[in-house]
């Protein structure tokens, strides 16, 4: 998708900003008014939704609005997620999803926090050799599109787990508002209209495909603003409104995928749905600067990933270094060549091979990893390989969406198909994309997935096991242990260097959610060998001072088009004296189309 135009006129902004005034200007910029300044050497700063009972933060308003709806009767932060997490599968069909798999992060009233991983799983007949060719080479379409591409979703096990075990509502109200929007129908947003018809080709190689999400031919386009009806999806929820999670994985939509992938060469069948579950896991958790950091463990490499990344920020001064100075990038591109060849050593289903989390969260560990850095140059390319973690015996596209209650309760989740709208194939009678998460495992070691990413025999196609994952949902408390900051984003690999970047924003540069969110980012991934940077988020000058250090620096990821995660984020402002209130405070990347909606 374009850069949304306004963030080409915050991006704008943020440089002008930063150039004309320095950071100190961020960090006292007024924040009660989207236009107006008291200060007038200052941009004005750009501000988030504020609300006092709750929010709800995702790439679409009429989820987020679900969401609060569910607030608004009564619904805690986990019955707000579900209706979102649903309503997302109706009115965002590019990644919100009941075919596809995510995690979820929660944070209880008390404080306690537990995580709910609803990853895909690989069918039971999938094998290595499924996915290699004649030549034993990797047979990249196999794992991006049709009906080899999907492993066994896990987003309804998921979200009625959450609302099983943490919610308030019952199933029938908190389904209410996704099956309104599939029922009733919605306007088409300009966006989805476009992406719908700009994708009638890929659509049309699959009959169903074409039947529910083309209008039969390619000259035959959406129009913004029309009504979207989906009805087969809306009587798929319905169902599991009425049976609950058994009927995805045991009843009649469970048929309908089996029969569909028998028939059509893939590999899922009754027994591989019927075997699925999401399964509670502990988070992974760093502390930050007197912050707690609560985010995603395997097989999901986000959460280590950004405990790592946090754990070498926090050797240095990055406040008095300065946003995206060439100091701070050079830095901060170095700590993440080195995560990211741990992501790929290291990485796996926790249930099928041994990953060293604590080692690799450990804050010495980054340490020793960042012990080979110098100020002056980048380090040679071949001399960056995977550290070794302490053992111990424990055994582009995306959607985030971010939601906090009034009784401290919160809960991050990012969901996805993989690519967007997934392997491309819609469930016949049923109406919903299926993913294409085979794609996040290592189909050869050494052959990158989409979105560049390498890995080892760790991760692997093999039966019943969970393919790695960047997803990166996030809750991060401040040092009285107070709710602070709920974020995540979608992106691939992105997905990791876009949450920590926010994170520091916060904490180290002191931006608010909006400013924190919308502000320019880097990415390096090790390899490819480019340090990325988002258009305007690195100056001139900065680029050349990194070229100075012999950076390959390159504008866009992989310098190809830009794919950064869309942020969705929200803070709580805790009050500072007793006539105050708390405030929560919201932020939609403005990348994208969503919505910040709070009561
Ligand atoms: N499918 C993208 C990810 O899980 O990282």
């Amino acid at each position: 998708m374009p850069l949304h135009s306004k963030v080409r006129a915050l991006g704008l902004a943020l440089l002008l900003t930063i150039t004309a005034v320095g950071l100190s200007a961020w960090t006292t910029a007024p924040s009660s008014s989207r236009t107006a300044s008291s200060d007038a050497a200052t941009a004005p700063a750009p501000v988030p939704e504020y609300a006092e009972n709750g929010m709800v933060v995702s790439a679409k308003r009429t989820a987020s609005e679900a969401g609060v709806e569910m607030l608004k009767k009564g619904g805690n932060a986990v019955d707000a997620a579900v209706a979102t997490g649903f309503a997302l599968a109706v009115v965002h069909p590019f990644a919100g999803n009941i075919g596809g798999g995510g995690f979820m992060v929660i944070r209880n009233p008390d404080g306690s926090v537990t995580t709910i991983d609803h990853r895909e799983d690989a069918p039971s007949g999938a094998t290595q050799d499924v996915y290699l060719d004649d030549e034993g080479n990797a047979a990249r379409t196999r794992s991006r599109r049709g009906y080899l591409a999907s492993g066994v979703p896990g987003t309804v096990a998921g979200l009625l787990k959450a609302l099983d075990e943490h919610g308030r509502l019952d199933r029938a109200t908190v389904m209410a508002p996704a099956i309104r929007l599939a029922e009733e129908g919605f306007p088409l947003p300009h966006a989805l209209a476009e992406d719908l018809n700009d994708r009638y080709r890929a659509f049309a190689e699959f009959p169903v495909t074409k039947a529910y999400f083309t209008k039969g031919s390619a000259s035959s386009k959406y129009r913004t603003g029309e009504r979207f009806v989906q009805t087969d999806l809306a009587q798929t929820l319905k169902r599991i409104r009425d049976e609950g999670k058994s009927e995805f994985y045991e009843g009649e939509t469970a048929s309908l995928i089996a029969e569909q992938f028998q028939a059509n060469g893939g590999l899922i069948d009754e027994q591989d749905l019927a075997e699925y579950e999401a399964v509670e896991r502990e988070p992974v958790t760093a502390t930050y600067r007197g912050y707690e950091v609560h985010s995603m463990g395997p097989p999901s490499s986000g959460g280590v990933a950004i405990a790592q990344l946090l754990n070498a920020a926090e050797r240095k001064d990055i406040s008095q270094m300065g946003f995206n100075s060439s100091a701070t990038a050079h830095y901060l591109g170095e700590a993440m060549r080195r995560v990211f060849a741990d992501r790929a050593k290291w990485l796996g289903d926790p249930d099928h091979v041994q990953v060293p989390t604590e080692g690799l969260i450990q804050k010495d560990y980054m340490q020793q990893r960042m012990a080979s850095f110098t100020s002056s140059r980048v380090t040679p390319e071949d001399s960056i390989r995977a550290g070794e973690p302490m053992l111990t015996g424990e055994s582009m596209e995306t959607s985030h969406y971010s939601v906090a209650d009034s009784s401290g309760m919160a809960v991050s989740v990012t969901t996805t198909l993989n690519s967007g709208y997934g392997s491309k194939v819609v469930i016949d009678g049923a109406g919903f994309f299926m993913n294409n998460e085979m794609n996040d495992f290592v189909l050869k070691p050494g052959v990158p997935n989409q979105f560049g990413l390498s890995g080892t025999k760790r991760n692997l196609v093999a039966p019943d096991r969970r393919m790695v994952s960047s997803m990166s949902p996030t809750i991060v408390e401040d040092p009285q242990d107070r709710l602070h900051l709920v974020i995540g984003a979608p992106g691939g690999s992105t997905i990791i260097t876009t949450t920590f970047q926010v994170i520091m924003n916060v904490i180290d540069h002191g931006m608010n959610v909006e400013q924190a969110v919308t502000a320019g980012r880097i990415h390096h991934q090790w390899k490819p060998r480019h340090l990325s940077y988002e258009e305007f988020a690195l100056s001139t000058d900065v680029v050349r001072n990194l070229r100075t250090r012999e950076w390959d620096v390159t504008k866009g990821v992989f310098g190809g088009i830009p794919q950064w995660g869309r942020a969705q984020g929200l803070r709580i402002k805790h009050p500072d004296r007793p006539d105050q209130v708390r405030v929560f405070r919201g932020s939609s990347d403005p990348r994208g189309p969503g919505a910040a909606v709070g009561f």
